[in-house]
């Protein structure tokens, strides 16, 4: 992600806070998608582990959080260390595209809304699929929730006396920011792959 864009403070109040319930409503569709609820699970594009740590409430999961940002993975440890995760979640400073796990070494492979950043997101998935396990499941994508997890958003926007969201500041700082989610398929040699559209976002489910 362009680190100058990127106001981490502002951003990982808004996550742990706000966007919370945002969180907590993709980390129950994870359990829902895939079903795996034990093992290690990777957090591609953490950023400070939010989903991660939104699907660590709710499971016996253990986490690598990885990142490319420095930064974001001092805010990722810091997250850790208040949620009382030391001892399940670790973080892990790398790009997607050349992951440093081995081969089948990981059960669940999780993203949000890091996709749009990749150079090579089909070169990434790659690297998904040769680290998990058999048996194991990739569950990425971008979205902000369902309708009513937005509105739910609001309300606690408003609780927290927070100034509405500037969508279209997100807009001017999304410029030229996108995946090619469509097209995506064909550039990978993986048959168990599933796009996902629906009100909640683009998801890509895969499975080994
Ligand atoms: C918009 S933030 C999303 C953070 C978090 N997943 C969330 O849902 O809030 C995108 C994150 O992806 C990370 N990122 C972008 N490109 C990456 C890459 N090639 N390898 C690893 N991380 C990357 C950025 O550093 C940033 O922390």
């Amino acid at each position: 992600m362009n680190k100058e864009r990127m106001d981490v403070t502002g951003y990982d109040r808004r996550a742990l806070g706000i966007d919370s319930p945002m969180y907590d409503y993709y980390a129950q569709k994870i359990i829902e998608k895939t079903g795996i609820t034990s093992g290690l699970c990777v957090d591609a594009g953490a950023g400070g582990g939010y989903l991660g740590l939104a699907l660590a409430k709710i499971t016996d999961l253990a986490f690598i959080f990885l990142d490319q940002s420095e930064k974001m993975l001092e805010r990722a440890e810091l997250n850790i260390a208040n949620a009382g995760l030391k001892k399940r979640a670790r973080t892990l400073h790398a790009d997607v595209h050349k992951i440093p796990l081995t081969n089948e070494s990981v059960d669940l492979v999780i993203s949000r809304g890091s996709i749009p950043f990749w150079a090579a997101p089909g070169t990434a998935l790659e690297e998904f699929y040769r680290i998990l396990a058999p048996g194991g499941m990739v569950y990425v994508g971008t979205g902000r929730g369902t309708p009513e997890v937005k509105k739910q958003v609001e309300a606690k926007r408003e609780e927290m006396g927070e100034r509405p969201h500037d969508w279209e500041k997100e807009h001017h700082h999304m410029r030229g920011i996108h995946c090619d989610y469509d097209g995506i398929e064909s550039k990978i040699n993986i048959t168990n792959f599933k796009l996902n559209r629906g009100e909640d976002g683009s998801w890509i489910h895969m499975w080994k």
